[in-house]
């Protein structure tokens, strides 16, 4: 095939589309599985069916003005299949607002075998075929999250290599199918450690992933780093502040992340969204001379209120989007370091 009709090399580089979805802007993360979004259907008190989760779908990604602060929306493997009222394919709808559909490629969590309480991601078979369809789907990048608990000797040191393993592997694949592979190893919130337990786990999982994705040949300018920010555990009774977070989270990163990666692109991991801002803004502030884009790529930190808002009525379009772009701004402002807590209130 020549060049120019190779739709892979014809598409803006890896580095580009990288550099997009991170610098001064950040990522919606729209790809709840269908047990997740079921679940937050429930809190709302909305039966999850195909067209409710569609619609809803819909109502967030035609928001007016997020195509400001986001840059990437995240789909689920049934999203990315719909189409809006109108027609158009909802990975449609988002590129024709300069916003660049991805996709979650992983398929979920299996127990760890041998290791009680820690997880494997599955989701590397049959990956080399559905990329090159995902593509074809408008997908431009994908997303392939791995966990990992902290406490009682945990994460293990099994654990944390098996996973490296399928994240680079995955990586590997997207970077020789076009997608720009969004790595996310998240160190999970639940339990009562200390944010320095936190940054001992994360650190330890970074640097393994990092090894191999240069053992197996993945760029580092080709891909973007999800992670989760340095905190303290959801129920530890002491709670570090947003300069503690910042501090340990740049200190974390800097110890083991390559000078060439173009961004990391935070998870929320169940912080409120007010936390989540919060806590971007003090990273910002603090790691002003990163050599990375600190950016984010929230799940329930950008939906949580428009999702109260809809409750599953239509009528509820408007509110629902406005809530979804009152956080998007927010987030934006975040990226500058410009957030402010009485912003909230405007
Ligand atoms: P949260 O921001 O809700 O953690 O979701 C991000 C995500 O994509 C988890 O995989």
């Amino acid at each position: 095939m020549s060049e120019q009709n190779d739709p892979v090399a014809s598409a803006p580089a890896l580095e580009e589309t990288a550099l997009a979805l991170c610098d001064g802007k950040g990522i919606l993360a729209a790809d709840e599985s269908s047990g997740t979004i079921k679940k937050r259907f429930d809190q709302i008190g909305v039966e999850s069916t195909e067209e409710n989760r569609r619609s809803y779908r819909e109502i967030l990604f035609t928001a007016e003005g997020i195509e400001e602060f986001i840059g990437g929306v995240i789909l689920f493997d049934e999203t990315i299949r719909q189409q809006a009222g109108d027609g158009t394919p909802l990975a449609g709808v988002l590129a024709r607002r300069g916003i660049i559909p991805g996709i979650k490629v992983d398929k979920g969590l299996k127990d760890l075998a041998g290791s009680k309480g820690e997880k494997i991601t599955e989701g590397l078979d049959g990956l080399a075929e559905r990329l090159p369809e995902y593509r074809s789907l408008g997908a431009r990048f994908a997303k392939f999250r791995t966990v990992y608990s902290v406490g009682d000797g945990l994460p293990t040191d099994y654990c944390i290599e098996a996973n490296a393993h399928v994240q680079s592997y995955y990586a590997a694949l997207c970077v020789e199918h076009g997608l720009v592979p969004i790595v996310e190893p998240e160190v999970l919130m639940d339990g009562g450690h200390s944010i320095r337990q936190c940054y001992d786990a994360t650190r330890r999982t970074l640097a393994a992933v990092f090894d191999r994705l240069a053992l197996y040949r993945v760029p580092f300018p080709q891909i973007l780093l999800k992670t989760n920010m340095v905190v303290s555990g959801a129920d530890a009774a002491v709670q570090a502040d947003e300069a503690e977070v910042a501090r340990m989270t740049i200190d974390c990163l800097s110890e083991v992340l390559p000078d060439e990666l173009p961004g990391v692109v935070f998870l929320s991991g169940g912080l409120s969204e007010q936390q989540a801002t919060a806590n971007l803004n003090a990273i910002n502030a603090a790691g002003s001379v990163a050599p990375w884009h600190l950016s984010f790529s929230y799940g329930r930190a950008l939906q949580a209120s428009a999702l109260r808002a809809w409750k599953g009525q239509p009528g509820n379009r408007g509110p629902a989007q406005e809530a979804l772009l009152k956080r998007a701004r927010l987030n934006g402002a975040a990226l500058l370091g410009e957030y402010r807590p009485e912003m909230e209130e405007q």
